[in-house]
């Protein structure tokens, strides 16, 4: 007999509950990453994986774990999408008065990671992160669905709200705002690049000997490799 959805729930529980996350284990083996299968430039060996993400149908295959610091050192991570691999770096969107924003107003380094858990890989990268030219932001947010666009000017980002109805107010109202009008870019929205320094690739291997690699700019501005014990 098939449980309904309630006996299900009730199933569900029941196994997460006696479940101990200390005892799952995983044993990685479906790849290897060999110091020849790796581009010259960590950006390109990304853009390698990152198709590799999209044929094996990983889901938000571009979704990255942005790491910030603030002023006193306390470090805090989200996830954004990488929009697009610029010539120097990973381009990202965002409000520049979110947390995030301020972060890297006051300290201009980052880390963005992406883990394809389908595929038992894991690419770091760290550097610097710049603003880009507000003509380049005007540019994607011109492409963004209306919806996005409006919630752009609805949200204070990372603001405390009193209720979700006055979120949908606000929205509600920037609709009539907007109503028959192009939209244009808030003036505190859009895009950062983050130009790596350094990146790590990582694979997993059998017996946690996983492979790893760390990508260094040297002072003639190429990248070395070198394999790490993982
Ligand atoms: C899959 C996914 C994609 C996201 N993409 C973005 C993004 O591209 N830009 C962005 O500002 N926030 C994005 N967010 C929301 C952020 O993770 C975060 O909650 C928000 O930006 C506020 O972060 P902050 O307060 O640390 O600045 C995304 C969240 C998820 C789960």
């Amino acid at each position: 007999m098939i449980p309904d959805s309630n006996s299900r729930v009730k199933l569900l529980k029941i196994k997460f509950k006696n479940m101990k996350i200390n005892h799952l284990r995983k044993e990685y083996s479906r790849l290897t990453l060999s110091r020849n299968d790796l581009k010259t430039t960590p950006l390109s060996q990304l853009k390698i994986w990152l198709e590799d993400a999209l044929s094996a149908n990983v889901l938000e295959p571009n979704a990255m774990f942005l790491a910030t610091v603030d002023k006193q050192g306390m470090p805090s991570s989200r996830i954004v999408l990488l929009k697009e691999i610029e010539e120097n770096g990973l381009l990202f969107f965002t409000n520049y008065r979110s947390k995030k924003g301020r972060d890297i107003e006051d300290n201009p380094y980052g880390s963005a990671t992406f883990f394809w858990k389908e595929l038992e890989r894991q690419a770091t990268f760290f550097g610097q992160i710049v603003k880009v030219d507000e003509e380049r932001s005007q540019n994607y947010f011109a492409t963004r669905p209306r919806a996005s666009q409006l919630a752009a000017w609805a949200s204070k980002q990372g603001e405390k709200a009193s209720s979700r109805s006055e979120i949908d107010e606000a929205y509600t109202q920037e609709e009539k705002k907007w109503e028959g009008r192009e939209i244009t870019k808030p003036p505190y929205w859009g895009g950062f690049l983050l130009m790596p320094s350094g990146a790590t690739f990582w694979q997993g291997r059998e017996k946690r000997l996983h492979d790893h690699f760390l990508y260094s700019k040297n002072s003639e501005g190429t990248w070395d490799t070198a394999r790490l014990y993982p």
